[in-house]
């Protein structure tokens, strides 16, 4: 391997594999180097903006804990997760959205119609729709698992103030498919930026902000799982979001309902006497691939 050239080097490093490489191992590790040359050839990177990147990841590393993964941030603000979700979306499906990292495990169990927003003041939003299959079936025995922020912009894991378990609920859907529940509006708020992928924002002019959004992860049997997000057609940040995680199939609409109009069925029936708003969201599940 001494005839190494910069116009060479890719070819070189596709052909520089054991074996008994993995095939998929081989075509990722090809792919990767492709493209990383030839970006490094296309900026004409230099060693203090190269070395600058290994610091950059560094300290990445060193800043990153059980409860901050500075690199699931950076793959956010730069577009992958979403590039990832949006190439194996399933046409037809409810789009996918970014995980984000305050999901929590072992939510508290909540019956359809239950109050998620127990104590806290805030906009009364009632939440429902139906869990379908792509053939439009209504899904019995779904598991939806819901979490958004507390009024003050922080989830449960964020806030001293707050148990583990506010705001995070998992529901399983009766044998019409349907989920329902009431909750406060969720509020924008801002991806950690006071770390490296903050420097990035800043030296991109770019803000922290996401939208305001409720998040969902959808499971039943034989379909496939959907980790999504649903923001309300009137953010500010709609076409802002740091993360790129708005698809146009997850805006929804919060519609103002007079007071004295809370219907039964819900845990809060009787005790909304003012305005209130309410989403009807449904979800569309792919089959599940083998
Ligand atoms: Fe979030």
């Amino acid at each position: 391997m001494r005839k190494v050239t910069k116009d060479n080097i890719t070819e070189v490093f596709a052909g520089y594999f054991g074996e008994d490489t993995d095939p998929r191992v081989r075509e990722v590790l090809t792919g990767l180097a492709r493209h990383l040359h030839d970006f490094t050839r296309e900026v004409n990177l230099t060693h203090d903006e190269w070395r600058k990147g290994l610091e950059f990841l560094e300290w990445a590393g060193r800043i990153t804990n059980p409860e901050r993964n500075e690199f699931v941030l950076l793959s956010d603000v730069l577009g992958l997760s979403s590039l990832v979700d949006m190439i194996h979306s399933v046409p037809g499906a409810t789009s996918s959205s970014v995980l984000g990292p305050f999901h929590v495990s072992n939510p508290p169990p909540l019956a359809v119609g239950g109050d998620m927003k127990r104590n806290f003041d805030g906009q009364v939003v009632l939440v429902e729709g139906h869990v379908r299959d792509q053939q439009g079936n209504q899904i019995a025995n779904a598991t939806i698992d819901i979490w958004q922020t507390a009024p003050n912009g922080m989830y449960s894991s964020q806030d001293p103030d707050q148990d583990i378990h506010s705001f995070h609920a998992l529901m399983t859907t009766g044998e019409d498919g349907r989920y329902a529940f009431t909750t406060v509006r969720p509020v924008e708020y801002t991806v950690p930026n006071d770390g490296p992928v903050g420097k990035i924002l800043d030296a991109a002019g770019r803000h922290p902000w996401r939208p305001s959004h409720l998040h969902f992860i959808v499971k039943a049997d034989g379909l496939r799982s959907l980790v999504t997000e649903v923001f309300p057609d009137d953010d500010p940040y709609l076409d802002q979001d740091t993360v790129f995680g708005v698809r146009d199939d997850l805006i929804m609409n919060y519609v103002e309902q007079p007071a004295g109009s809370f219907p039964d069925g819900f845990e809060l029936t009787g005790r909304v006497p003012e305005a209130y708003s309410r989403v009807v969201f449904d979800f569309t599940l792919a089959q599940a691939t083998a």
